[in-house]
């Protein structure tokens, strides 16, 4: 982190945002200590920190999984049995929404229109959507996902 903190050593409160997507892009989440830093080093109050972080979605304080899997629970997905791939997943993966999994694979997280409505109910894993699955198709994308991981 002293690396990236060296390519902000002007220490302008404008370099917050970039200064902390890059922290988040080595250590994966931001955390308390992180902020902490990150005030002191920019001279920037922690609830102006937090303020910043908390209004961009890109930004998230916990943990996520090497497959962070979004189910959609926006109105279309949701009249489209959305919940019922939630449940499969919690199930297939024993997470809830919001946590990873214990062996740090899989994290889960329910989230409001991905603008994929027409194709609904929609799933995102890292950086690939799903459209149309049905519930059992998703016992093989996990496993498929799982057998990349090892
Ligand atoms: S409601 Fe799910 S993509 Fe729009």
């Amino acid at each position: 982190m002293e690396a990236i903190f060296e390519k902000y050593s002007l220490k302008k409160p404008e370099s917050l945002i970039p200064l902390l997507q890059e922290i988040q892009e080595a250590n994966g989440y931001l955390t308390d200590e992180i902020v902490e830093k990150v005030s002191v080093h920019l001279n920037i109050p922690t609830n102006r920190i937090y303020g910043v972080a908390t209004f961009y979605d890109q930004f998230r304080f916990k943990r996520r999984g090497i497959f962070h899997i979004r189910v959609c629970r926006g109105t279309s997905c949701y009249l489209c049995s959305s919940s019922s791939y939630l449940k499969e997943i919690e199930k297939l993966l024993k997470v809830q929404d919001g946590s990873v999994t214990r062996d740090k694979k899989f994290s889960l997280e329910t989230v409001n229109c991905m603008g994929g409505c027409s194709q609904s109910p929609v799933i995102r894993i890292n950086d690939t959507y799903y459209h149309h699955l049905s519930v059992s198709d998703l016992g093989e994308i996990i496993r498929t996902l799982r057998e990349k991981s090892e």
